[in-house]
């Protein structure tokens, strides 16, 4: 059974981009393969968090991924600050990564830009901790959305390079990005992504919009030029439109253009909003109710952890050995 490990960043907003970049996924993977998912709280203090709103978001994006699907009984659900094996193994493999291929990374550069030196030094080595997450693990497939293939690429390549230097230690682990929907771009903008900390919200649809606030930001949304309702190579706000209908919906981008022939763009994002709220309204019932009861997400999360650290530790051990440090 292939190994397969993601995490998505607690932060009290999740966009639709996230949940069909990294969630679905993993919902379709379960029972079929070895599943890990986990809460990267460590990588959320990468930037200031309020430690209330910390606490809350964590639990709130466990209440996502189990409405979503994710079983516990199939996935090992679990927070990364739980399982300090993360951290343990960031540290050795941060005296392996180099400056220069952290410095690379598409990422760093676009939420460092304009701050000059005034960045945490842990914004700058996340994707190394990243790499432990799924070394750990002996991790064969990690499900992400595009804009996280270049930090799986340097698990790869500390993988390989740890492998080296010490003897076969970790299995070299393979991003997974689907073929639609693995870059969902802001419904404002043709060249930015969804993406959480955009400026406007007007940029992304939230898991958690009602229906009169997904109706008023796809109603908003940019369109191409031309009045067919057409995805193709040079529309990519219709592909994208597109896209994101074809996910909540379940219907091949075709089958949509076929039954919005003759219409107009405005009667297209009326039906798209419908759609789009069909989907979420289960899922947001779902996740107030699991909300609820918080002391069942905090057991769900410490069971998790103890499974975790389990396989986490096994590997750690093989590492202090291989780097010379466990002395019996
Ligand atoms: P994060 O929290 O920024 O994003 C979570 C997941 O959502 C995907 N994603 C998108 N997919 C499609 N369209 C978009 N517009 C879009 N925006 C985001 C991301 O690619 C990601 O899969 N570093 C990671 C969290 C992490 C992790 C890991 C992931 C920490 N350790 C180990 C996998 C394995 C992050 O910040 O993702």
């Amino acid at each position: 059974m292939t190994r397969v490990l993601t995490g998505l960043q607690p932060s009290g907003l999740l966009h639709i981009g996230n949940y069909f970049g990294a969630v679905e996924p993993m919902v379709r993977l379960q029972g079929e393969s070895e599943m890990f998912m986990f809460i990267p709280d460590y990588h959320a203090i990468t930037v200031p968090q309020k430690p209330a709103e910390l606490r809350r978001n964590i639990l709130f994006a466990t209440a996502v991924y189990l409405a979503a699907g994710i079983d516990p009984k199939k996935t090992v659900l679990f927070q990364q600050s739980a399982v300090s094996q993360h951290t343990e193994l960031g540290w050795i493999l941060n005296c392996i990564a180099k400056m220069g291929e952290l410095g690379r990374m598409t990422q760093f550069k676009d939420k460092s830009t304009g701050k000059g030196e005034n960045v945490s030094v842990g914004l700058f080595d996340y994707p190394v901790l990243m790499a432990a997450d799924i070394l750990l693990y002996d991790t064969q497939a990690v499900p992400v959305g595009a804009d996280q293939k270049q930090h799986v690429e340097l698990a790869r390549d500390l993988a390989i390079r740890f492998n080296k230097t010490f003897g076969d230690t970790f299995v070299v682990p393979e991003p997974l990005i689907r073929k639609e929907g693995a870059r969902l771009m802001g419904l404002d903008s043709t060249e930015k992504k969804m993406s959480k900390s955009a400026a406007s919200p007007k940029n992304y649809i939230s898991l958690m919009d009602d229906a009169a606030a997904v109706e008023k930001k796809i109603k908003a949304a940019v369109t191409d030029s031309g009045t067919e309702v057409k995805a193709g190579p040079n529309r990519p706000a219709l592909t994208n439109l597109l896209t994101i209908f074809s996910l909540v919906s379940g219907k091949t981008v075709a089958e949509l253009e076929k039954n919005h022939e003759g219409k107009e763009y405005g009667a297209f994002k009326t039906d798209l909003a419908e759609a789009v709220n069909a989907w979420s309204a289960p899922l947001q019932m779902k996740i107030r109710e699991l909300l609820a009861d918080e002391a069942a997400l905090v057991a769900v999360l410490k069971a998790g952890a103890e499974k975790a650290r389990v396989v986490a530790e096994k590997k750690m051990q093989a590492v202090r050995t291989k780097i010379g440090v466990a002395l019996t």
